[in-house]
């Protein structure tokens, strides 16, 4: 992905010297709770994202960005968008949760799903509140629909994560439907490019 401005922010693709402070983001407990594995990362899984996201960026063209602070290129966190597979609906949603696949390689065979993309983002403690998320997550989105050309965009929340669904409602996403996660149950917000296009700019 291109390197993206914001008012406050630069989004700039993550570069092998981001090690040290993913690292440490992912460590925090308070960061991690909510991700994917709900628990910190160890230096060497977080050695393994990193590698995922470099190698992401070199095959599609997207992943996770890390998020400067413009006024002193501070790092702050890390957001961007990553390519899912969810199981087709079986007309069944309201009795089992549709697994969602993050590496397309773990997808059971014979399995119907389809392509889907999603803003996720994490940050550093020290810059929670200010708006930050909102701000990446939004750029995100219009980088999304706008460049991308994707029909809709989500993002996979832990129910719990209340900051996270209000930074997603802010982005203009509403509460679709439930998905089975890594084992767990995450909801899963979306905004579709029709009501995106009627969104206030
Ligand atoms: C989720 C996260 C990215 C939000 O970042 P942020 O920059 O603080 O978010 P923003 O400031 O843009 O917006 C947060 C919103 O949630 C609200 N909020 C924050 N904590 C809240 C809480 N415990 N209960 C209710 N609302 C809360 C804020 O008030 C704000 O809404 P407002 O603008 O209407 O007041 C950050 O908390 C984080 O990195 N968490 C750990 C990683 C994570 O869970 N990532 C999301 C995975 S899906």
């Amino acid at each position: 992905m291109r390197i993206l401005e914001t008012e406050r922010l630069i989004l700039r693709p993550i570069e092998e010297e981001d090690i040290e402070f993913l690292v440490e983001l992912h460590a925090d407990p308070e960061v991690a709770r909510y991700l994917s594995l709900g628990r910190p990362r160890t230096a060497e899984e977080t050695r393994t994202w990193l590698d995922k996201m470099l190698s992401m960026e070199r095959e599609n063209a997207i992943s996770h960005l890390t998020i400067l602070s413009r006024e002193t290129g501070a790092r702050l966190g890390r957001s961007g968008l990553l390519l899912f597979q969810i199981e087709e609906a079986s007309g069944k949603a309201d009795e089992h949760p549709l697994a969602a696949f993050f590496e397309p390689e773990t997808v059971p065979q014979g399995l119907r799903t389809t392509d889907e993309l999603e803003v996720g983002y994490a940050l550093a403690r020290s810059a929670w509140g200010q708006g930050v998320a909102t701000e990446a997550a939004t750029t995100l989105r219009d980088y999304a629909f706008s460049e991308l050309d994707a029909p809709r965009v989500m993002s996979v929340i832990h129910p719990e994560n209340v900051a996270s669904a209000r930074v997603a409602q802010k982005n203009g996403m509403v509460r679709f439907d439930t998905l089975d996660f890594f084992g767990k149950t995450f909801d899963r917000w979306l905004v579709v490019r029709e009501e995106w296009e009627r969104l206030p700019r």
